[in-house]
C-alpha cells in the first residue's frame, strides 16, 4: 500500500480517436498528417490544410480508446495501477471552443471514465490542454496570439473542475508547455508566417498560457481547495558537451531557455535575462500589471515534466551529428546509448534533472512520462517479448528510487509513457510502440484494434506487487 502514484500516461488526441463523435470539434492535432508533411506543419513553418481525403490523418481514429476505454481501464486495473494521466480533448467540451455552454456529451464521456477509474481504486490526474487547440479557436484568434484565448481557456478549464470536483485531484494545465519554442503547431496551434518576427509570436503565446495558468490555478483553487494544480515541462538538461568554456556556455544559455517557463510558473517571476533578450530580438510582448500580479501569486502547486533523456549542447556543431530525433536539438551526446529513433538513453540524466529542478523551485514534483518508443513484434502465440523496454523502464525506476532516497526529493508519482499503444506525436506513427499493452494497429491505419498484453506488461506489475504498490 502506498500514497505514491503508479500510473501510465496517455493524450486525448493519441488514443481517442472517434475524432468527430458526439459533437467533438476538430482541433491542430487532427490536421497533422502521416507523411512528409508532419514536422514541417507541426513546427508551423507550413500552413496546415483542411482535413481532406488524400491524406491520413492517424488521430482520427487512433486507438478507438473512446469505444474501448472500459477494457483498457480493467488492464490498468489488472496490471496493478493507481494512477492514469489522460488529456481532456477540449474540443469535445466546446467543439468550436467559441461555445457559451459545453458539450453535455463531451463531459459525460469524461465523466464515465474518471467513475470507472475511481471504481477501481485509479487516481484520475488529468491534462487539461495536451497539445489541443480547437480549431475555431485558431480561426477566431490565430490559436494564442491573442489575449482572448485566456478567457476561452479560463471557460473551458472551470466547466471541467465545476464537473469534476472531488473526483479528480491532480490537474496539469498544459503538457510540456516548453514544446511552444519547437513545436509551436503541435504545442499551441500557432502557424508562423516566414517574414513575422517567429520568436515574438512564441513568447508572446507562452506569456499568454502561463498567465491562463495562473489564473486557472487560482479559479480551482476557490472551486475544489483539496485540488493540486502542476506546471508541465519536457525535462532533461543540456549537458555541455565538452569542458570547453564556449560549449558550457550554450548548454546554460539552452538550460535558461528551458528554465523560463518553471521560472515564472514555479517562481511567479520573468528571468532577468528575457529583458536584454527580448530587447536585441525585438520582441515587444503585450504584458500587464495584473498579468504580473497573476503570475506572482498563484504559481503552481507541483512541477510535473517528462523525461526521456538529456541533452547535450555544442558551441560549434561543425561534423558533429545533430540528428538527435528529439525536438528539444542539441548534439548526439557520444557516452549515451540511443533508441531504434535515434532519442538518447540516459536513465542517471534523470537523477541530475530530478535534483536541478527540485534544487530550483522546492516544489514536489510528478514524472508523468517516461518510457521507450520502439518497434514491437508478434510472435505467432500472440506474445510480445519487449526486454528493450523493460531494461529501459527498469533503469530508470533504479534511478528515481535512488534520487528519492539519497538526495531526498520528493517525487509525488510516475506515469510511464504510455500505458497502452498510440499514436506518437512527433511522427503520426502506430510503430513507435511506447505501451504495456500492444494495440494490433498500423502506421496505414490497418488492425483489429485487439489488445495484447506484453512481457512489459507482465513484468510491472510484478514489479508493483514485489514493492508493495498495489493499487489501493
Ligand atoms: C512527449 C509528448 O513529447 O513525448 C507525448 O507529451 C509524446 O505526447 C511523447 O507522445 C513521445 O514522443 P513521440 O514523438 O515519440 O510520440
Amino acid at each position: 500500500m502506498t500514497d505514491f502514484l503508479w500510473g501510465g500516461a496517455s493524450a486525448a488526441n493519441q488514443v481517442e480517436g472517434a475524432y468527430l463523435t458526439d459533437g467533438r470539434g476538430l482541433s491542430n492535432i487532427d490536421l497533422l498528417p502521416h507523411g512528409e508533411d508532419r514536422l514541417a506543419i507541426a513546427s508551423g513553418r507550413m500552413p496546415y490544410q483542411e482535413a481532406g481525403p488524400d491524406a491520413f490523418y492517424p488521430s482520427h481514429e487512433a486507438i478507438d480508446f473512446y469505444n474501448h476505454y472500459k477494457e483498457d481501464v480493467a488492464l490498468m486495473a489488472e496490471l496493478g495501477l493507481n494512477a492514469y494521466r489522460f488529456s481532456i480533448a477540449w474540443s469535445r467540451i466546446y467543439p468550436t471552443g467559441l461555445e457559451n455552454e459545453p458539450n453535455e456529451a463531451g463531459l459525460a464521456f469524461y465523466e464515465q471514465l474518471i467513475d470507472e477509474l475511481l471504481n477501481y481504486g485509479i487516481e484520475p490526474i488529468v491534462t487539461i490542454c495536451h497539445f489541443d487547440v480547437p480549431k475555431g479557436l485558431m480561426d477566431a484568434f490565430g490559436s494564442w496570439r491573442s489575449r482572448e484565448m485566456i478567457a476561452q481557456y479560463e471557460k473551458y478549464a472551470v466547466t471541467l473542475f465545476e464537473r469534476f470536483k472531488s473526483k479528480v485531484k491532480y490537474w496539469i494545465s498544459f503538457n510540456e508547455i516548453n514544446m511552444i519554442l519547437h513545436k509551436p503547431f503541435t504545442g499551441a496551434g500557432l502557424t508562423i508566417a516566414d517574414d513575422e518576427n517567429r520568436m515574438q509570436v512564441i513568447y508572446q503565446a507562452a506569456h499568454y498560457e502561463m498567465v491562463a495558468s495562473a489564473l486557472i490555478t487560482k479559479r480551482l483553487h476557490a472551486i475544489d481547495p483539496q485540488a493540486k494544480l502542476g506546471a508541465m515541462l519536457a525535462a532533461g538538461d543540456y549537458y555541455p558537451y565538452s569542458a570547453n568554456p564556449e560549449d558550457v556556455r550554450v548548454a546554460q544559455r539552452a538550460n535558461q531557455e528551458n528554465n523560463f517557463f518553471l521560472d515564472i510558473q514555479g517562481r511567479g517571476e520573468y528571468p532577468r535575462w528575457t529583458e536584454h533578450y527580448f530587447a536585441s530580438e525585438g520582441i515587444v510582448l503585450d504584458r500587464s500589471e495584473a498579468d504580473f500580479n497573476l503570475l506572482k501569486e498563484y504559481t503552481c502547486d507541483f512541477i510535473s515534466f517528462s523525461y526521456y533523456a538529456s541533452r547535450a549542447s555544442k558551441a560549434d556543431t561543425t561534423g558533429v551529428d545533430t540528428n538527435t530525433g528529439n525536438a528539444a536539438g542539441g548534439v548526439v551526446n557520444p557516452y549515451l546509448k540511443r533508441s531504434e529513433w535515434g532519442w538518447m538513453i540516459d536513465p542517471l540524466g534523470l537523477r541530475i534533472v530530478m535534483n536541478s529542478i527540485w534544487d530550483r523551485y522546492q516544489k514536489p514534483l510528478m514524472l508523468v512520462e517516461n518510457g521507450l518508443g520502439a518497434k514491437d513484434l508478434v510472435t505467432v502465440d500472440g506474445k510480445i517479448h519487449d526486454d528493450y523496454r523493460i531494461a529501459y523502464l527498469q533503469e530508470h525506476l533504479d534511478v528515481i528510487e535512488e534520487t528519492m532516497a539519497e538526495d531526498g526529493i520528493p517525487l509525488l508519482g510516475y506515469t510511464m509513457w504510455s500505458v497502452i499503444d498510440l499514436v506518437s506525436s512527433s511522427s503520426g506513427q502506430m510503430s513507435k510502440r511506447y505501451g504495456f499493452i500492444y494495440v494490433d494497429r498500423d502506421d496505414a491505419g490497418q488492425g483489429s484494434m485487439r489488445r495484447l498484453k506484453k512481457d512489459s506488461f507482465h513484468w510491472f506489475k510484478t514489479y508493483l506487487e514485489e514493492k508493495g504498490l498495489k493499487a489501493k
